[in-house]
């Protein structure tokens, strides 16, 4: 979405690997019904640009890809379901990242190589930015209930999993409340604010296909976490206009980072633990080889170049 009197020029980041343009069009065409579901044309005209903005700038697509990845290897016999899954999990995603940019918490003024949603409008930005994370987040469960409505029994289930990834016991609302603490453990905090919705990817791709999510946890977390790390390794040596959102962010705000605990060696070697880790957690199905390729993929295209060079 082009944004008129826009004063910084960034690009929006670019995916240098190939993924499936199927599910990527079942992710964006889930997204949009979602928000057909939420948004009242009659309804209040920011409000409905903003979360408009929020969720269809273009993103890494990340956790949805993983929820359909795993739903196909556990035989995607509901497909409305899996997408749905994928949809909700993207919407809270768009939900945290639109309150995590705030002034109150990092403070950034793009994303996706656009402007923050509070810094897109001249006049109430901050409301409309409070606002659109807390109905991506209510309309994250009610696309889920509305799509399951011909598989209720798979509604509890994947109503457990995507909102204990989300809450204030151990999911992200968890995670970004330890900024607020001292004496931080960063597995913690990272496992928290970032690998817990990469869990409930691959747990609600499962339990979205009527399978046993249990076996596809410790793959989500593990992938979560490395992902994490290679952020934090974007955020010192990534460029800003290739991410799409500001660089050295954690030293700014003196945010808990692997970079700054590990070093970058340091980092570089605990993202490729995670990922091994990861990758062997992969339980025995149809598609193994497949999500293990992508594993390394979504990496690769996350590491900076200079560091991808060196790893
Ligand atoms: C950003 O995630 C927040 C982190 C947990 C690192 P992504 O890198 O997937 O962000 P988008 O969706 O592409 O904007
Ligand atoms: C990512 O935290 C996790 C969220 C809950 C948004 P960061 O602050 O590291 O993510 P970026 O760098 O802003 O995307
Ligand atoms: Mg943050
Ligand atoms: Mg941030």
């Amino acid at each position: 979405m082009p944004v008129e009197g826009f004063p910084l020029s960034v690009r929006a980041p670019i995916a240098s690997v190939e993924i499936n343009v199927d599910v990527l069009q079942r992710i964006e065409q889930a997204l949009a019904a979602a928000l057909e579901l939420g948004i009242a044309e009659d309804g209040p005209p920011q409000l409905g640009q903003a979360v408009r903005h929020a969720v269809m700038t273009p993103g890494s697509r990340a956790r949805p890809r993983l929820v359909l990845a795993v739903a196909a290897a556990c035989g995607d016999d509901a497909p409305e379901v899996a997408d749905a899954a994928a949809a909700s999990l993207e919407l809270l995603h768009c939900a945290s990242l639109v309150h995590d940019d705030m002034p109150v918490f990092d403070d950034a003024d793009t994303r996706r190589g656009q402007p923050t949603v509070h810094r897109l409008f001249p006049e109430h930005g901050e409301q409309l930015a409070l606002l659109t994370g807390d109905g991506l987040i209510v309309l994250a469960f009610e696309n889920l209930a509305w799509n399951t409505r011909r598989y209720p029994e798979r509604l509890g289930p994947l109503t457990l999993i995507i909102s204990r990834a989300v809450g204030v016991g151990h999911g992200i609302v968890a995670g970004q409340a330890w900024e607020c603490e001292t004496g931080i453990d960063l597995t913690q905090y990272h496992r928290e604010k970032t690998a817990a919705l990469f869990s409930a990817a691959t747990q609600s791709g499962a339990a979205a296909a009527g399978r046993n999510p249990a076996p596809w946890r410790t793959l989500g977390e593990n992938l979560g976490l490395a992902y994490q790390v290679a952020d934090d390794l974007r955020d010192v040596a990534g460029d800003a206009a290739d991410i799409g959102k500001p660089t050295g962010q954690d030293a700014t705000h003196e945010r808990p980072s692997a970079v700054r605990e590990l070093g970058v060696d340091g980092a570089l070697a605990r993202l490729h633990e995670l990922l091994n880790g990861a990758i062997e957690s992969i339980p025995e199905c149809p598609g193994r080889d497949e999500l293990a390729a992508m594993a390394q993929a979504e990496m690769d295209r996350l590491l900076p170049e200079g560091l991808l060079r060196g790893a």
